[in-house]
């Protein structure tokens, strides 16, 4: 062997898209984010021997050979339930054999507690290992009693070191392990401290490594950091087959699970549950979950139909428009992109005549949940122009529709599907885009204002 491949050689990563760099620089060639590079230590191949060979629990390794894909055992077969319905939907149907699954999500979301939660479930018929780095032993046999979960088929260790992990796993072989979380990993190969970006990436890696040779599924919990990303290792989201992400607003006891990359399955698939005395319980109809509640029409609200994953959601869009004092007026979104609003203001300048240059604008999605779909475009206008007008929307009215950038109002997909959702949660009249109005006379459960422009849905907004 060459002796150089003997010594270990650093490289740098990029915390933000996980690109590697050879030196060090200030700002990331890849994404362009400033002071995210640091030092990781990629380790030789004779340094630290994979764990297959240093334990041998897979034999003796094998040269890898070709083979006919026809031949390969698929692994879309083996899916196994959390025992959690909405868990199952966020993961594709299932969880995979020997699938890497990141679950991120801010401190105290409830990831233990939902990880905790299907382990005891999935204990049941196959040997689970529950490790812990951040709660003790005693406080997550507490937690699980408190919840009244069936504990006999889970077994436990309070670990951090990788290769402790690994060798009691090789002697265990559970089917399924959680690494809570995966921020308090490190590997006696690196210097780095625990919770470094190197050493973060490499115990995972290691964790990989062994789910793809042993077939073992693996969730990996991982806090997100106040800026949003996953703290430091952006980097894991590549290596990883899923990534799932619990939001939640603080106060609301609704928690969103979202599939954010899914190798085996839907993205944007949503999983909603409830948080209370008795840990999570799914919530297996969410429709109309997001909907402020209120008794009568508010002004500077509107409701819309969200296709997340595969099922509709109504959803309610808020507007507050109020005269600035500001030279530069507020634009400020929450739960949707902040560069449409802008964009969609200037449409509605441009082709309703309607100026809000002298206005601040806030634009929030009850629930605290996002969404990413166009169809929120003229719901969201329709809000604004309910409250810079202070005049509520029409008793049941819902709207959804991209709007184009020269006014036009576009149709979305599975607009019939959205309609019959709000239909049957008592709407009665809906916005829509011309091409999502189902023909004359086939829906009867509610009135349908198709529209072409956006003249003409401000004008049937304003009835
Ligand atoms: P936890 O699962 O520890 O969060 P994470 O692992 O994401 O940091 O959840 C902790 C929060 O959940 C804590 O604030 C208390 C709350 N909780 C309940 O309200 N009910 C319960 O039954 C449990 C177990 C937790
Ligand atoms: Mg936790």
């Amino acid at each position: 062997m060459a002796k150089a491949s003997l010594k270990s050689r650093t490289a740098y990563v990029c915390a933000e898209c996980g690109a590697e760099h050879n030196k060090w620089q200030g700002q990331c060639g890849e994404c362009g984010a400033w002071n995210t590079l640091s030092e990781i230590v990629l380790e030789s191949a004779s340094a630290a021997p994979p764990a297959a060979r240093r334990s041998g629990w897979a034999g003796k390794l094998e040269t890898p050979k070709i083979t006919a894909l026809k031949d390969v055992r698929s692994s879309e077969e083996a899916r196994v339930s959390t025992g959690i319905g909405e868990f199952d939907r966020v993961l594709g149907g299932g969880l995979v054999e020997g699938a890497v699954v990141l679950v991120g999500g801010d401190p105290g979301i409830g990831k233990s507690t939902l990880l905790l939660q299907a382990m005891a479930q999935m204990s049941q018929t196959l040997p689970s290992l529950y490790v812990t780095g951040e709660e003790s032993l005693a406080q997550v046999a507490g937690r699980a009693l408190r919840l009244g979960l069936p504990m006999d088929g889970l077994q436990a260790l309070a670990e951090t070191g990788i290769e402790k992990i690994l060798d009691h796993a090789v002697a265990a072989q559970p089917k399924i392990i959680v690494a809570d979380s995966v921020q308090t990993l490190w590997t006696e190969s690196l210097t780095a401290a625990p919770g470094s970006v190197s050493q973060v990436r490499e115990s995972a890696a290691r964790l990989v490594r062994y789910a793809k040779e042993t077939g073992t599924a693996v969730f990996l919990i991982g806090h997100v950091t106040k800026d949003g990303g996953i703290a430091g290792p952006r980097v894991l989201e590549h290596m990883v087959d899923a990534v799932l992400y619990f939001e939640g607003e603080s106060g609301s006891r609704f928690r969103v699970l979202r599939a954010f990359k899914n190798r085996f399955g839907a993205v944007n698939e949503l999983g909603v549950f409830a948080m209370g005395e008795k840990g999570l319980k799914e919530v297996p109809n969410p429709s109309a979950i997001f909907l402020s509640g209120g008794s009568t029409q508010q002004p500077g609200s509107c409701v819309m139909v969200t296709r997340e994953g595969t099922r509709p959601l109504l959803v309610e869009v808020q507007a507050l428009v109020d005269s600035s004092p500001l030279s530069n007026p507020r634009r400020v979104a929450v739960g949707l992109e902040q560069n449409r609003l802008a964009m969609l203001l200037a449409v509605l300048h441009r082709h309703g005549g309607i100026v809000t240059s002298d206005q601040d604008v806030f634009v929030n999605v009850v629930g605290g949940i996002r969404v990413q779909e166009t169809a929120a475009d003229l719901p969201v206008l329709l809000a604004v122009l309910s409250s810079l007008r202070d005049k509520p929307l029409a008793e049941k009215t819902i709207a959804f529709g991209e709007v184009g950038l020269s006014g036009e109002i576009r149709p979305i997909p599975n607009g019939e599907e959205r309609l019959r959702e709000a239909a049957t949660h008592g709407f009665k009249r809906a916005i829509v885009a011309k091409g999502n109005a189902p023909k004359s006379g086939a829906f009867k459960a509610m009135e349908v204002i198709a529209v072409e422009r956006l003249s003409d849905a401000l004008e049937a907004a304003s009835e």
